[in-house]
């Protein structure tokens, strides 16, 4: 709830963007507890916050666990930030007793998750995972023309003197803990979420181009109304790609209108798709078929179509599935085994290391919106799952 306050808004939510004024507050806040702890911190490149409990073997891929900072506008208290809260606080849990783990054990916020302020999200996690290059996520812009390595050499330079860690350096193991931000867990009574992958995702930037034009006097059969195309693509795409089956998760959740001015027609619209579903070959034929019906219902306007995200379903780690799974059945917590809806960090992580995802449940399943909620009694068992595991993965020899 402390750090909900760093961002915080009158009515209940949250508005934390990456690199932003706020996440240097927050990562203040956690670094403060960090010192308390007696713990480490440093930093990367790309902008994640380590912490870091030594372990006794220096040589040993260390394991890491966490989540990110950012939020999205008016997003909620508990979308990652309880990851990255409930790995600092089984550090702290360790540390508090004297335990000196056989490797590093690292709490880590990945920056940029949510990719509202620049998208696509994900960057700490890609740059780490070699996903994107540091230098092309340096180069994204957010809406005001601020580029993410300005930002970032601002994060950098609030911190003056902090370690950073190389990016890409070898993991042992990442475990994330996250609300689940959907019904599943709730519905069924159930406590933990064992995570056994996460769906895919295509995010695709579509921009319409037509001729811009009087209102009140260009001819309707004479006009190339970006808006226009935009609406027949946009209906199309409902209808085809959004109602294609159950499973099928079809957004249109970005819009920009040029000139944007009552009596001008438009000539430029761009839109981000942002399309999911947990079967590959589907998800691949349905971004097929969405470039076919774009093209076809843009005419007499132009149509372009950029990927900014094609990530298949994964499947994670099976033996820490069985760990987490024994965990929660020995504390005595009803479990069961999903796939996540929602994107996280560790689809990236799980390239480089065994890795897996414990959920706890939301109330309604709600997330993204200030409403977000989480029980205390499910915040701390998750967290007690995840101390668990990880004192399995770095119990002293
Ligand atoms: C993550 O925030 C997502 O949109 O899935
Ligand atoms: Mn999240
Ligand atoms: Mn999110």
């Amino acid at each position: 709830m402390t750090l909900a306050d760093i961002g915080g808004t009158s009515s209940g939510g949250v508005d934390r963007q990456a690199l932003s004024a706020e996440e240097i507050e927050a990562w203040r806040c956690v670094m403060g507890w960090a010192r308390e702890a007696d713990l480490q911190v440093a930093t990367d490149d790309a902008g994640n916050l380590f912490v870091i409990l030594r372990g006794s073997d220096q040589k040993a891929p260390p394991v890491l666990s966490g989540s990110h900072l950012d939020t999205q506008p008016g997003g909620g208290r508990f979308d990652g930030a309880y990851g990255v809260l409930a790995a600092l606080e089984v550090l702290t849990v360790l540390a508090e007793r004297g335990v000196k783990p056989c490797r590093d054990l690292i709490a880590v916020a990945w920056m940029n998750e949510e990719g509202s302020r620049f998208a696509p999200g994900m960057m700490g996690s890609e740059a780490y995972a070699g996903v994107r290059t540091l230098e092309e996520i340096r180069a994204a812009r957010d809406a005001t023309g601020m580029t993410v390595g300005k930002a970032l050499d601002q994060l950098h330079a609030a911190f003056p003197g902090l370690p950073r860690r190389p990016l890409g350096a070898p993991l042992g193991a990442y475990l994330e803990a996250h609300i689940e931000q959907g019904p599943v867990l709730e519905a069924q009574r159930r406590v933990v979420g064992i995570v056994t992958g996460i769906q895919g995702k295509q995010t695709l930037e579509v921009e319409v181009r037509g001729d811009k034009g009087h209102a009140g006097t260009l001819a309707m059969s004479a006009r190339r109304d970006a808006l226009a195309a935009f609406a027949r693509i946009a209906s199309a795409l409902y209808t085809e790609i959004g109602d294609h089956d159950p499973q099928v998760k079809f957004t249109i959740g970005h819009l920009c209108v040029e000139p944007n001015a009552p009596s001008i027609v438009p000539d430029r619209v761009v839109m981000r798709i942002d399309l999911r579903h947990p079967d590959n070959s589907t998800l691949t034929a349905l971004g097929a078929r969405l470039r076919v019906l774009c093209a076809r219902h843009a005419t007499p306007c132009q149509v372009q179509l950029m990927p900014l995200v094609d990530a298949p379903s994964n499947i994670f780690d099976t033996l820490l599935q069985e760990l987490i799974e024994t965990a929660a059945f020995r504390l005595g917590y009803p479990s069961l085994r999903l796939l996540s809806a929602a994107g996280h960090d560790a689809r990236h992580l799980a390239s480089l290391c065994p890795s897996a995802m414990i959920f706890i449940p939301c109330r309604g399943g709600v997330s993204h919106v200030q409403e977000e909620w989480a029980e205390p009694e499910h915040v701390s068992a998750g967290a007690n799952v995840l101390l668990n595991v990880l004192f399995q993965l770095v119990r002293p020899i």
